[in-house]
């Protein structure tokens, strides 16, 4: 460690802006923002302000930037990254409090790892971080009970990922007269300071003339006592570590209600919070042969966050505020191992309905017998820690594929051939339940699932149904146009585990689409299971789909195909009614089945309830949930729902699994 007198704070920031672009803050008290420090400046030195006004997540994370860049009319499409217009000096951001460092710590974690995030990436190295130690609390600031700052160790909290690990390349603890004891007063005022990373080491060197070694090794055992005399300057607190217990207890307590009718839905607690991430995609047209996907920031409180097609929103209003509160104080710290709220106050700040996170986690607390309290937190549901880092150059930049092939498929549904035209051999391959994402040019972007076998690998089809702005738009190409293709994305469905078993797959609509790959495999393999049987569902028989393949299975032995429809048909012979009311006639040995449902979300209870009435475990019932995606690579967060991403931890889960996600679909 090394110390430094305050009065060289300035020529220390000089020294770096010879280098550096050196923000530093300024404006006045609870106005605090970044401005670019200047030799003659005046700005607000750190013992003068409590916190910045906004996080610094829009220095990483911007608020609208580029995603790809497309060109050519339907037919001569190319893609091409963004290519970030980045400053041409680095960025040092002097004055971070700590709460702030953990944010940007949590930030690494969250887009560096997994699908590595390619716009965070290359403005995280171009930045560089300053923190310095707080020695009184704001009003607002909680964050000694996040165990995020004053003081906090955050490099420990970080997990396993690379460089940048802290949130801090260099941390500054001002030690002033004011604070010392008559033993250790000095005339003036020093700034302790030490580095975070390999890159602060280099920016202690850049100041060097200016630095004094703590040869006594003083530094720690003063940062200790400041430390403790900052933590009794807290007025709010809470008991973090008994959180996920008392929210698991309360999540239909009526204060959701209440609460929820305040809130106003202005998406400012989001805004201002570091930590969160979410973002929608929006495509800006320059001309009509040429444009620019865009990601905006956006908020788990605006209306549509999680909407479907046909207005269907599986999350109400009151879910949506008790979400956020949810995410930040325990789901995110389910799925990424660090706390999700870094205890900076600014959203009770933000919000306009005084909806105040402490207050309402200490109300919560008190309301819950100390025996909830205390016992331990319920293991995670679901499995999602995935071995390796999946590395994708850019994974927002659609590979752009042809149609070759487009057939009448149902009333509305049509099924779309596409060939790459320029991908590389080895693609991976696309497995039964996964799902890619398909772009319209200068239109959106949609999930669809993969139908085809396993052993595809250039000439994909998909079953797409005209329900809003991307998919009519799909359905207005014609043979020989372009599309843009990410992906494959998500958890496939099993084969496997389902061998030496009877097989019962259910799809309902376009839900047969994502089973067709399965159907495929298993009929291939007849010989490896018991019966299979395959029922499939619409409202009238034009608005089924699969109908060839369903024909040439039901003549092959061992395969069993029923038809449930609203309306009668002289095409099949149809059960007109539920798929449900099949089942009991069936006589299959459920011990000895798995199940595959693909329907909506509704109809996937319905037939899982019944189905486990007949004596079927949860865990050998498979189903595929779509929600809202946006990415695909868990990232802009509309599809999570409670520490899962539907994207990456599904579609694909056992309704074992579903029963203890919240019901949010
Ligand atoms: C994993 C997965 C696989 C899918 N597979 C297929 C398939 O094989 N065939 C098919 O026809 N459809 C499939 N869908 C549904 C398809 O993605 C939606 O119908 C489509 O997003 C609607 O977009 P739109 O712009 O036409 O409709 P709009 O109503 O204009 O939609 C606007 C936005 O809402 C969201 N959205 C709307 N509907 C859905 C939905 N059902 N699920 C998720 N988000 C939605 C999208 O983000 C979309 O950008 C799948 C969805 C998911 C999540
Ligand atoms: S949830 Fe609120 S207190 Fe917690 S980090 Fe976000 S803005 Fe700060
Ligand atoms: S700031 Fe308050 S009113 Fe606005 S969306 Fe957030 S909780 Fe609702
Ligand atoms: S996080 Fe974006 S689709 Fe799942």
């Amino acid at each position: 460690m090394f110390k430094f007198k305050a009065c060289d704070l300035p020529q220390m920031l000089t020294l770096w802006s010879s280098r550096y672009t050196v923000l530093v803050p300024d404006g006045s008290m609870g106005h605090i923002q970044m401005q670019e420090w200047k030799a003659q400046d005046s700005f607000m030195t750190p013992d003068r302000y409590i916190n910045l006004g906004m996080s610094p997540k829009a220095f990483v994370f911007n608020e609208r930037e580029p995603l790809f860049h497309w060109e050519g009319h339907e037919k001569t499409r190319v893609t091409s990254d963004p290519g970030l217009r980045l400053p041409g000096k680095d960025s040092l951001l002097f004055g971070i409090r700590p709460c702030d460092t953990h944010g940007l710590a949590y930030l690494d974690r969250f887009f560096l790892g997994e699908y590595r995030d390619l716009n965070y990436q290359l403005r995280r190295e171009h930045l560089l971080v300053v923190a310095v130690n707080c020695l009184q609390a704001g009003p607002s600031c909680f964050c000694s009970s996040m165990h995020t700052g004053p003081f906090a160790d955050i490099s420990s909290s970080c997990g396993e990922l690379g460089s940048p690990q802290t949130g801090f390349d260099l941390l500054l603890t001002p030690d002033f007269a004011s604070q010392q004891t008559p033993e250790h007063a000095e005339d003036n005022n020093w700034y302790w300071i030490e580095p975070g990373t390999e890159r602060g080491k280099r920016l202690l060197a850049f100041v060097a003339p200016l630095l004094h070694r703590d040869l006594e090794q003083v530094g720690q055992k003063r940062k200790q006592i400041l430390q403790e005399k900052a933590l009794q300057t807290f007025a709010r607190t809470l008991v973090k570590e008994s959180l996920p217990q008392v929210l698991t207890a309360h999540y239909e307590n009526p204060i959701w209600d209440s609460i929820s009718e305040t809130c106003i839905g202005c998406t400012g607690c989001t805004r201002v919070c570091p930590t969160c991430t979410c973002f929608t995609t929006e495509e800006e047209n320059e001309t009509p042969d040429s444009g620019t996907r865009i990601r905006v920031w956006d908020s788990c409180q605006s209306v549509s966050f999680t909407r479907n097609a046909e207005w269907h929103n599986p999350r109400s209003k009151k879910a949506a505020v008790r979400y956020r509160i949810y995410d930040k104080l325990k789901y995110i710290e389910e799925r990424f191992g660090m706390p999700g709220c870094t205890g900076c106050g600014r959203c009770s700040d933000a919000c306009p309905a005084g909806i105040d996170m402490v207050a309402l986690a200490n109300r919560l607390t008190e309301a819950t017998p100390e025996a909830v309290r205390m016992a331990p937190a319920a293991p995670n549901p679901v499995h999602y820690e995935r071995k390796e880092r999946l590395f994708d150059p850019q994974p927002y930049t659609p590979l752009v594929a042809e149609i070759i092939d487009i057939h009448e498929e149902a009333r509305d549904i049509r099924r779309f051939t596409v060939r790459y035209r320029d991908r590389p051999e080895q693609g991976s391959p696309a497995l039964r339940g996964q799902f890619f994402m398909l772009t319209v040019f200068g239109v959106g972007e949609v999930a669809i699932s993969v139908p085809f076998s396993d052993r595809v690998r250039d000439a994909f089809t998909f079953y797409i149904k005209k329900v809003g702005k991307v998919t009519t738009a799909i359905h207005k190409l014609k043979v020989g146009d372009t599309l843009g293709i990410r992906g494959p994305f998500g958890v496939p469905l099993p084969y496997e585990t389902l061998k030496g078993r009877n097989l019962l797959v259910v799809g309902s609509g376009v839900g047969l689409a994502p089973v067709r790959a399965s159907l495929i495999r298993a009929i291939e393999n007849k010989e490896a299971f018991g019966r299979i049987v395959i029922m499939a569902s619409a409202t009238s028989y034009n608005g089924l789909l699969l109908k060839e393949d369903l024909k040439t299975w039901s003549d092959m032995p061992g395969v069993e195909v029923y038809y449930s429809l609203s309306r009668p048909t002289e095409e099949v012979n149809a059960h007109i009614g539920y798929v449900n009311d099949l089942f009991p006639n069936l006589g299959m040995d459920w011990s000895r089945t798995s199940a595959i449902i693909c329907a909506s979300a509704r109809r996937i209870k319905a037939v899982a309830r019944d189905l486990m009435q007949l004596g079927m475990k949860p865990s050998d019932i498979y189903t595929s949930l779509e929600t809202n995606m946006h990415c695909g690579i868990g990232k802009c967060g509309h599809c999570k729902v409670g520490s899962h991403y539907m994207c990456v931890d599904g579609p694909v889960f056992t309704y074992e699994e579903m029963l203890q996600l919240p019901p949010e679909f």
